[in-house]
Formats: C-alpha cells, structure tokens, sequence
C-alpha cells in the first residue's frame, strides 16, 4: 500500500513538471523576442520577417500542442511537428543569434515529440547545430573553429538530455506499469473479498435452513411420540371406560389408567420442550427403562410384552439411549393399534459395536412395502422412528407379512458415556 501511494505521488510530480515544461517554450520566444528588440547592436535580419517567424512559430505550437494534445502518441503527426520546429528554430536563429535562447527549447520538443534513443539522438543533434550556430554568433558562422568548440559543448549537453530524458520516460513507464498492475490486483482482491463475502452469506442461510429443518423434524417426531401416544392411549382407556359403564371396577381402573397417561404425557411433553431426556430414563438405565414401559403397556392393552437383554448393558449417550426408548414407545403403540397381537417380545442386545432393539409381535402385520401416506389418521410414526434413528446414524429394518406378525429392529452405534467424555 505504501508502495504505490509513494509511486502515483511521484508520478504526480512528474506530470505536473512536464505540464510546467510545455510553457516554457512561449516564454523564451517571448524573451528571445523582446531581447531582439532591445538589443540594437546585435544583427538581426528585418523585423518583418522576425514578425512573421515568431508569430508562424506561436502558431505552429500552439496547433501541435495545445490545441492537439492527443496528437502526442502519433509518431507520423510528431515527426512533421518536429521537423516544422526545427526549421523554424534555423530560420529564427538565421535572423538573430538571440532567438538561441528559443532554440535551446528544441531539447523539450525532442523529449515531448520523439520517441526511441536514435530519434532523439538526432533531434539532440539538430537542435545543438542551432544552439552552436546562435552562440557562435549566428549565421553566417564567422569563426568555425569557435564554432567546432561551442557545437562540441551543445552536443555533450545534447546527449547528455536525450539520456536523461530517455532514462526518465523509461522509469517513468515502469512506475505507471506498476501502478496498472497493483490497482488490477487490488481490484482482484476487491473481487475475491466480494465473492467470499456472498458465499458466506450463502453458507449461513443454508446452515440456518438446515437447522430450521433439523429442529422442525426434532418437535415433529416429540410432538408424535409424546402427545399424539400420550393421546392415544387416553382415548383407548375413555373408550374402554365407557364400555365397562356396568362394571364399577374396571370402569375406575381405566379411568385411572388415562389419568396417569395424562400425567405422564404432560410430563414428558414439558421435558421435550425443555429439550431434556424422557423421565424413565431419568431415573433408571435404558434396560430397566424399557421393560417399565413393556410393563405398563401391556398393562394397560392386557397383552403380555417381555424384555430379554443379551450383552453387557452399559450407560449410552442420552441421545442414542432416548431414540432407543422411543423406538420402543412407538413399536408397542403400533402392536396396541393395529397389530391384534397376543403376545410381543423385546430384545436388546449391546454388542461391541452396536445396540441392536427388536420388537416382535404375533399379530396380524402388514405390507410394509406398500405406499403409505400420511394423514390426520396418522401414518407418521414409522417414518419419524427412521428419521430419529437416522440422526444418530442407526438404521431401522421393518419384517412384516400379512398374517405372519411384525418386527421392528433398530441398531445403533454403541457410543458410550465413557467413550464420548
Ligand atoms: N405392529 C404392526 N402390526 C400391524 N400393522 C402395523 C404395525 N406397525 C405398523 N403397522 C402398519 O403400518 C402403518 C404405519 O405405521 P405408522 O406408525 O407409521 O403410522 P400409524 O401408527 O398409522 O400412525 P401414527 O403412528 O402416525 O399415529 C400403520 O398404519 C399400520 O397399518
Ligand atoms: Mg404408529
């Protein structure tokens, strides 16, 4: 950055020189002119003629340069300018050696019009044979040997100019190469910051998308397992109530049976809100967990449900541990709602790898091949148990026949406490 503020602050400079350069020229053919005019005792041809030479010389920059700057960059159009120059510096220095002082300006003009070492090194040239002649006396030349002397001094400062001058452009071009190229990789940089900037953006709505999603899938499956069961089973016990209106006792037990599912649901749905684990596994393992929830279901539905656990049980991670006890709320209301079963065995097994749950039953099962949609009705527990079993990377497998009962298997990976601590 500090660079290229030092390097466009001197080319600034170095534009406003040559834009002071280019007045210099008017002011000494002004000078030479009015030296002319003051000093009678240096020949000079007839003022006429000096008249018509300084005002064809004004004319002739003012056309070439001021009125066409653009003209610089056409070396044709610069050559004719240059050569017009040099003759009119000649004839003026012919009708008096004091127009030399106007001759000197050749130099600018062989920098500004010429381009390339041998051009200006004959344009240096041209002008120190004007500038020797005008201070050797003018033309006619009386002394050539003082002639030779002072053209020899015109032509080392000569090339001593075209050098500079040349030095300066070539340095001057590099700096304005370097500026192009650094305001291009700014611009790049510009460019790439704009971009990242958009794909940042981009990458925050889609992680916000996917989040929204996730959390949506989450309370869809809570919404499911804990208050549309919970429901449920509240609904079956009413019913059933309502059948046994003659019989005082069962008709007090499923009464008291929906109370506690009503208590029980609204438990477990402040939980899920407060995003906590279900209040069995709260209080007891996974194991035990499940066969509370075998014990009470097959309590309330009069089917009989055991629970055989093979392996090593051992405390898993909260989330696998939950899914684990939802696969197994959700399978069993399958069993009470569509399955007419007469008996349903669970089995978990911790294996060293994974944690396999199956749930069996002998009830009339299903095509599970065949299209199902959801609806009001429901249809939606079997997809949200794949879902949140999807989520901890466990799989879910459904065997059922017409006839031939259901089993539903899920397997987990066994990450356990100790593991992910
Ligand atoms: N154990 C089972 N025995 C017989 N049929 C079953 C069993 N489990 C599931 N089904 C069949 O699979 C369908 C889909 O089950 P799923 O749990 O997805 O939905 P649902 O139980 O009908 O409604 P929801 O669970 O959304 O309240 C059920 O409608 C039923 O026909
Ligand atoms: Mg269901």
């Amino acid at each position: 950055m500090t660079d290229l503020s030092a390097v466009a602050r001197l080319e600034v400079w170095r534009r406003r020189l040559d834009q002071w350069l280019t007045y210099v020229p008017y002011g000494a053919l002004v000078c030479s002119t009015l030296l002319v005019l003051i000093s009678s005792n240096v020949p000079h041809r007839p003022y006429p003629l000096i008249a018509v030479l300084v005002v064809t010389t004004l004319g002739w920059l003012l056309w070439w340069i001021a009125l066409h700057p653009l003209w610089v960059d056409d070396r044709g159009r610069m050559g004719v300018f240059f050569a017009g120059v040099v003759v009119l510096i000649y004839l003026l220095v012919w009708c008096s050696p004091l127009f030399g002082f106007f001759a000197w300006t050749g130099y600018l003009f062989t920098a500004y019009a010429l381009k390339g070492r041998l051009h200006r090194a004959i344009g240096g040239t041209l002008v120190a044979f004007a500038t020797g002649l005008a201070q050797a006396g003018g033309i006619p030349v009386s002394s050539w040997s003082y002639f030779a002397v002072v053209l020899f001094f015109n032509l080392a400062i000569a090339n001593a100019m075209t050098f500079l001058t040349t030095m300066t452009h070539e340095q001057s071009a590099k700096r304005a190469e370097m500026i192009e190229q650094l305001a291009e990789a700014n611009a790049k940089l510009a460019a790439a910051l704009r971009e990242n900037e958009g794909l940042h953006a981009q990458l925050l709505t889609q992680a916000r998308e996917a989040g929204v999603h996730d959390e949506r899938q989450r309370m869809a499956g809570e919404i499911h397992d804990v208050l549309a069961q919970g429901l449920t089973g509240i609904v079956t016990q009413l019913e059933a109530a309502d059948a046994a209106a003659t019989d005082p006792a069962a008709w007090r037990r499923h009464l008291d049976t929906a109370k506690g599912l009503a208590r029980d649901s609204l438990t477990e749905a402040r939980r899920s809100v407060q995003a906590l684990r279900p209040q069995t596994l709260e209080a007891s393992a996974l194991p035990e967990a499940i066969g509370e929830v075998a014990a009470g279901w097959s309590g309330r539905n009069g089917v009989r449900a055991e629970l055989i656990t093979t392996g090593t049980p051992r405390p898993l991670l909260p989330e696998i541990e939950t899914t684990l006890l939802r696969t197994a709320q959700e399978a069993l209301a399958n069993v009470a709602r569509h399955a007419e079963a007469g008996r349903v065995a669970l089995t978990l097994s911790y294996m060293e790898d994974v944690v396999t749950l199956d749930v069996r039953d002998d009830g009339t099962g299903f095509d599970p091949a065949a299209p199902r949609e959801i609806s009001a009705a429901g249809g939606f527990g079997l997809a949200a148990m794949r879902e949140r079993l999807l989520r901890i990377a466990g799989t879910l497998e459904v065997e059922s026949e017409p006839g031939a009962g259901t089993a539903v298997s899920a397997c987990v990976p066994a990450i356990t406490l100790e593991a992910a601590a």
